[in-house]
């Protein structure tokens, strides 16, 4: 087998679980693409860290930068804008692929970050930044691309639902059931970014692009948490038949002043009727549906957030992304010339 040089930046919750599951299955993926992934370091703040049997301290390492320059792949999981931008176009200026799980980089730096990479002829995967293990980037960018997409209906924020789900069954209030999540490594390393909706909302901007083929400005999107969620008005819609979950939507919209048409992508709490799919989302499950025209509903369902779940996504790009090295071949391409406008049209319906 040739060797494919492996640089891994952050051993959190997500980036721990790759380092583990790389090295434990080395063989089997080595057999997989035709080429020895070889796991070269993993980038740290700190060095003393207990981070589980399954990541090697001598591959720990504090210099970033010298573990990019000479890798074929750089997988980004430490989060956040810097230094994750800067390294992230280092690894594509040195010619290497990458592979991120960062929504709050692609929703804020997605366009300078894909046409870098399209300039150097390198390709970036994200199948990790939205919906953890649940494959949804590679549906809508390829499977669907043929179609005529015209809604997205997701919870895609594990953190949130796991909350109100605890919630909604009763005798938990916000602070401890995030403090839960936090344990459980499904919140951000700052959850604001959860419980607020930020999160959700950069997802819903990428869900959105791919699925329109534009680009929505983060901006664009409509938000709100679910802080304002109190255990009254969980219980208040559990009586009443629903239950309250944070959604995003995402649709193919007519400006009614001008005809023309356009996105609107959004983000808030809303009410479920009990029967329906989406309320049976528990824990921190994620789900997509997707209405295209001809393809009709789709679901895309299962383990929003977690390290080990996550892993399996940025370990299928891993795949990919070897495979390109040894095959060769043009890799993917983002489609966005789509360049429909972004309709910021507020709340519009609390119940879906
Ligand atoms: P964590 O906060 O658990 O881990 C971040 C890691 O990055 C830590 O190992 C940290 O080092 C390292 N790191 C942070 N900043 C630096 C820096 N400046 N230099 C070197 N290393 C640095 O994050 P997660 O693993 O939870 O998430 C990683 C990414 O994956 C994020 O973008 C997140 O949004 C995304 N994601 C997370 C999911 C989840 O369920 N947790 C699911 C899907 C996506 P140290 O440990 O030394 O502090
Ligand atoms: N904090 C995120 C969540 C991680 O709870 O959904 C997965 O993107």
């Amino acid at each position: 087998y040739r060797t494919l040089r492996i640089a891994l930046l952050g051993a959190g919750s997500v980036g721990s679980q790759v380092a583990t599951l790389l090295l434990e299955h080395s063989d089997e993926l080595a057999q997989r693409v035709g080429a020895r992934l070889v796991l070269s370091g993993i980038a740290v703040r700190d060095l003393e860290t207990d981070r589980g049997p399954g990541v090697p301290r001598e591959l720990l390492t504090t210099d970033a930068e010298e573990l990019i320059v000479g890798s074929d792949i750089v997988i980004e999981l430490m989060g956040g804008i810097t230094p994750a931008r800067e390294y992230i176009l280092l690894a594509l200026r040195s010619g290497a692929d990458v592979i991120t799980g960062n929504k709050a980089l692609l929703a804020t730096h997605g366009p300078e970050l894909f046409d870098l990479a399209q300039q150097v002829g390198a390709q970036l995967y994200y199948e990790a930044a939205v919906g953890g293990a649940i494959p949804i980037i590679r549906p809508l960018r390829d499977s669907l691309a043929g179609d005529r997409v015209q809604r997205i209906l997701g919870i895609v924020n594990g953190t949130t639902n796991y909350i109100l789900d605890r919630m909604d069954r009763g005798g938990d209030d916000l602070e401890s059931a995030l403090a839960a999540a936090t344990e459980l490594g499904y919140a951000e390393a700052d959850p604001t970014g959860d419980i607020e909706g930020y999160d959700a909302a950069q997802k819903a901007a990428i869900l959105a692009g791919l699925a329109f083929h534009t680009t929505v400005p983060i901006a664009s999107v409509y938000r709100e948490g679910i802080t304002g969620v109190r255990a009254e008005d969980v219980e208040a819609a559990r009586k009443a038949g629903y239950v309250v979950k944070l959604l995003a939507i995402c649709e193919r919209i007519t400006d009614p002043e001008t005809g023309s048409e356009g996105v609107s992508a959004r983000v808030y709490p809303a009410l479920i009727p009990r029967d329906h799919p989406l309320a049976a989302v528990r824990g921190a499950n994620n789900a997509v549906f997707v209405e295209a025209e001809a393809a009709g509903s789709l679901m895309f369902y299962g383990a929003g957030a977690g390290g080990r779940e996550t892993a399996s996504a940025v370990l299928g790009d891993l795949v990919s992304a070897a495979r390109r090295h040894v095959i060769g071949g043009p890799g993917v391409a983002e489609s966005t010339q789509a360049d429909l406008p972004v309709f910021d049209i507020g709340k519009v319906s609390t119940r879906y």
